[in-house]
């Protein structure tokens, strides 16, 4: 399914899902999105639960595939107390020129988003020279075990919803170019933080 079918699908409920690990995230996301300045990308704004570990008065703007994803993020922007504005965009297609942002920042999207390189790509072509992405994502664990049953679970997620969790991010961002790349787990090897210079 397509990730804009599956998150249209998905909007009303999502919330409700998704507290449990925005609880337990909220710290690490806080001390990670800590370093983000300037102006702003967030890819894959979904409902905007992220945005409250932002810190203030920055200028962001948030893009989504999802329209109803981003009708149900709009209180959340507004409530941001610093400039914060949403489009409707695909990451793999970024609408903006060149060198634009200071941060580009995402949050469980690249185990979404159908080509991680080519959108990973996009991120580093919108950065400023020196910018900074930000990433906090679910990968594959380097632990057999785990490993095993996430490409197992894998096949089942991403043909019901678009979800991969068998990829390697860090690797990916490499790929995409950028350098200085630093990752610390947040829980096991699974959830990190990620992140990287143009
Ligand atoms: C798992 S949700 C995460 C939402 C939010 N960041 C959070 O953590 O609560 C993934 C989001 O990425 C968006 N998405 C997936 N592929 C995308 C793409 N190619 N471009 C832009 N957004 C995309 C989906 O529409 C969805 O809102």
């Amino acid at each position: 399914m397509s990730p804009t079918k599956n998150y249209d699908r998905v909007a009303k409920t999502f919330d409700y899902f998704r507290k449990g690990d925005m609880r337990r995230w909220g710290r690490s996301q806080k001390e990670h999105f800590s370093q983000m300045h300037g102006r702003v990308l967030h890819i894959g704004v979904g409902t905007g639960m992220e945005i409250i570990n932002f810190p203030p008065d920055l200028d962001i703007t948030g893009i989504d595939l999802s329209a109803k994803m981003i009708e149900r993020a709009l209180w959340r922007g507004k409530r941001y107390p610093g400039k914060f504005r949403f489009c409707l965009m695909n990451a793999e297609f970024l609408a903006f020129p060149d060198d634009t942002f200071d941060t580009v920042v995402t949050v469980c999207v690249f185990c979404t988003v159908p080509h991680p390189v080519a959108g990973l790509k996009e991120c580093r072509r919108v950065l400023k020279p020196g910018g900074k992405l930000l990433m906090f994502e679910h990968v594959l664990s380097k632990n057999p075990i785990y490993g095993l049953s996430l490409k197992f679970m894998s096949i089942f997620t991403a043909a019901l919803e678009g979800t991969h969790l068998d990829r390697n991010t860090v690797e990916n961002v490499r790929e995409a170019g950028f350098k200085f790349i630093a990752e610390k787990n947040v829980y096991l090897d699974i959830v990190k933080t990620i992140a990287g210079t143009k």
